[in-house]
């Protein structure tokens, strides 16, 4: 097992509020992690402290950068070195160039892992490298049948295969998908499933999510993280997690 993230009393306050309370964590690259909990648990204050876009008030988050051998600590960091050491981040942000083709998008994403500036020529031009890079992706995400098409054409199911290939084009260490199902119907979220899987298997990269259809949850998770309040109350295999007492209460009483 390797640490690829790793969280130590990490903390966010709101004024009087603790968004996220003293939360430590370390991700296994083996696992797909599944970050869960009710209304307002703080999950997305949980990934933007992790990406960036938010400053912890305490604690400090770890990341194994892409290629590397040692744990950085990217604690208070700018959303784009986060990135660039090997944190990416889908489905939040839409970062899709609809009138491109699906190639040309993960060309243009591969662009800035490689530190160039972002020309326009290099992208239309032919660039060997560049596009035998998106590729692999292409290949590797399974999109070759639509590879030439712009992305305003495609299908719901095939633009969250795309957002996913953009984020695997600076090859990460760990991607963050937020609902990487939502809005899909049961064939598309099958899909899904199994093409995340399968990437966490094949690929450097590991994937952590968060999801509120909890049959997707189950089925797609190693590991459950659970938050309830900012804190994190259960972290384990599903079925244990599931029987968690403090997770059945959470979820009850958010309900009742
Ligand atoms: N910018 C902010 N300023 C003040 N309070 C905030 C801010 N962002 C989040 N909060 C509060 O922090 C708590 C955690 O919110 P967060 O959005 O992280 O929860 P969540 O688990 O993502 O919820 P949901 O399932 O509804 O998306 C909530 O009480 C929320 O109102
Ligand atoms: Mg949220």
């Amino acid at each position: 097992m390797t640490t690829v993230l790793e969280t130590d009393g990490l903390e966010r306050r709101f004024g009087k509020l603790l968004a996220v309370d003293d939360v430590s964590v370390a991700i296994d690259s083996d696992d797909v992690t599944s970050i869960i909990g009710p209304n307002g648990a703080g999950k997305t204050t949980f990934y933007n402290l992790l990406s960036g876009r938010l400053k912890p008030t305490g604690g400090t988050v770890k990341l194994l950068p892409s290629g590397g051998t040692e744990l950085a600590d990217i604690t208070g960091m700018e959303p784009f070195e986060i990135n660039n050491k090997g944190l990416s981040r889908a489905f939040q942000i839409n970062n899709i160039f609809e009138g491109l083709s699906v190639t040309d998008n993960i060309r243009v994403s591969r662009i800035s892992r490689d530190d160039r500036t972002l020309d326009i020529r290099s992208v239309a031009r032919e660039d060997e490298g560049l596009t035998e890079a998106a590729w692999e992706i292409i290949e590797l995400v399974g999109l070759e049948e639509v590879a030439e098409t712009q992305c305003a054409n495609l299908s719901h199911g095939d633009k969250r295969k795309v957002e996913i290939a953009l984020s695997l084009g600076t090859d990460p260490s760990v991607v963050l998908l937020d609902e990487p199902t939502a809005g899909m119907n049961a064939t598309e979220t099958e899909k899904m499933v199994d093409l995340i899987d399968d990437l966490n298997r094949q690929t450097d990269t590991t994937f952590v999510l968060t999801e509120h259809d909890m049959g997707v949850v189950l089925e797609i998770s190693d590991r459950i993280l659970v938050l309830d309040g900012g804190e994190l109350i259960a972290d384990g295999e599903p079925e244990k997690v599931m029987q968690n007492e403090q997770v059945r209460e959470a979820y009850l009483g958010g309900e009742a």
